[in-house]
């Protein structure tokens, strides 16, 4: 059995820059509380009438596939995370075909939200480890911009998301002990409401009713911040050292750690914890604030584009968020 490897990776965010001082003008913040409580300075926004959700994955997608040397016509399945998806129904995955011009071939959404990335990492290792396929295209693409709350009521929340979208081709590694090392899966349901959209679901008759768009409705994401927040420490450092034991490694073996971006002091803690050195993390949400399940591969390819990772360095991707869900994946490049 061969692992699985990323042989090639893109990213597309739109070009819409919203400053701190931008949302101050809409909502009852100010810079000074974001960057303290959050790290980030700015964030983009999708203008919706060029850039939907699939345009923006198939943005990304093609750049990942320029870089694999792979034509949409070669793709053997898509796995598409997102938590934004262009309709209710049918999933992002199958509009990312069309607009890619793909076969007829498998097209699986992901909804595991900050962690959908790298489960969709690991739903695409196994088919390449069984020799099923040979081209992955896993995508995660997500826009906030156009469903946050922009009250007082949810400026906690509509502060720290932005868009943006990150794609990567997942081919078999060439080379003993090179490619996807492990990936590990983990929710924890008892938790789901604490960061959530609840409406409108399918479980509630009349599904829309007008008091769900209004400030603070059901409609916009809710978050018990301090909650998930403690949450997530835990669970980032849990399942960081899972992905390291299981292969018999140490933090000291790592090379560089590239966590979803929930909140820069999320990341800082673990850094700490860890005793990472600073080049051994890295970190974007300053520049485009959580994007959910594009952070990952948006964090993925700037360390690659900066040369912050080379050939046969140990990587591990770490995620947490909305589900509960969080999951790791460590990769030998
Ligand atoms: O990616 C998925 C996973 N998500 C996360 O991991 C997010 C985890 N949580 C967090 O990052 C933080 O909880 C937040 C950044 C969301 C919020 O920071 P916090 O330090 O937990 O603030 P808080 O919600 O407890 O609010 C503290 C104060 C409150 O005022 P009072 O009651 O102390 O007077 C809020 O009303 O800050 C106020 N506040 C704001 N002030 C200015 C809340 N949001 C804002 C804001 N601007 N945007």
């Amino acid at each position: 059995m061969k692992n699985a490897k990323i042989a090639g990776i893109g990213v597309y965010v739109p070009d819409n820059v919203v400053t701190n001082d931008d949302l101050s003008k809409k909502m009852n913040t100010t810079d000074e509380w974001i960057v303290e409580r959050t790290g980030i300075k700015e964030r983009r926004y999708a203008n919706v009438e060029v850039d939907k959700n699939y345009i923006m994955g198939a943005k990304a997608s093609r750049k990942a596939m320029e870089m694999a040397n792979t034509t949409a016509e070669e793709i053997d399945l898509i796995v598409y995370a997102t938590l934004s998806a262009d309709y209710i129904f049918p999933g992002s995955g199958v509009l990312l075909q069309r607009e890619l011009g793909c076969k007829n071939i498998g097209a699986i959404d992901v909804r595991a939200q900050c962690s959908g990335f790298v489960y969709g990492l690991s739903i695409a290792e196994q088919y390449i480890k069984t020799g099923t396929y040979k081209n992955i295209l896993l995508v995660g693409s997500e826009i906030h911009s156009s469903g946050l709350d922009y009250s007082d009521h949810g400026r906690h929340i509509s502060v720290i998301f932005g868009d943006g979208a990150g794609a990567a081709v997942i081919q078999p590694a060439e080379g003993e002990g090179k490619g996807v090392l492990s990936t590990h899966l983990h929710s924890e349901g008892e938790h789901a409401e604490q960061l959530a959209v609840i409406d409108p679901g399918f479980s509630k008759v009349p599904r829309f009713q007008p008091e769900m768009v209004k400030p603070g409705g059901s409609f916009y994401p809710v978050m018990n911040g301090q909650f998930v927040f403690k949450n997530a420490v835990v669970r980032f450092e849990e399942v960081i050292k899972e992905a390291l034991e299981t292969n018999n490694y140490t933090v000291d073996d790592l090379d560089m750690l590239i966590p979803h971006q929930a909140n820069l002091r999320i990341s800082q803690f673990i850094q700490k914890k860890f005793r990472l050195p600073e080049e051994k993390i890295h970190n974007t949400i300053m520049k485009y604030g959580n994007t959910t399940a594009a952070s990952i591969p948006i964090g993925l390819s700037e360390a690659l584009e900066a040369g912050k990772i080379k050939d046969g360095d140990l990587v591990c991707l770490a995620a947490f968020g909305s589900g509960f869900t969080w999951a790791s994946a460590l990769i030998r490049w």
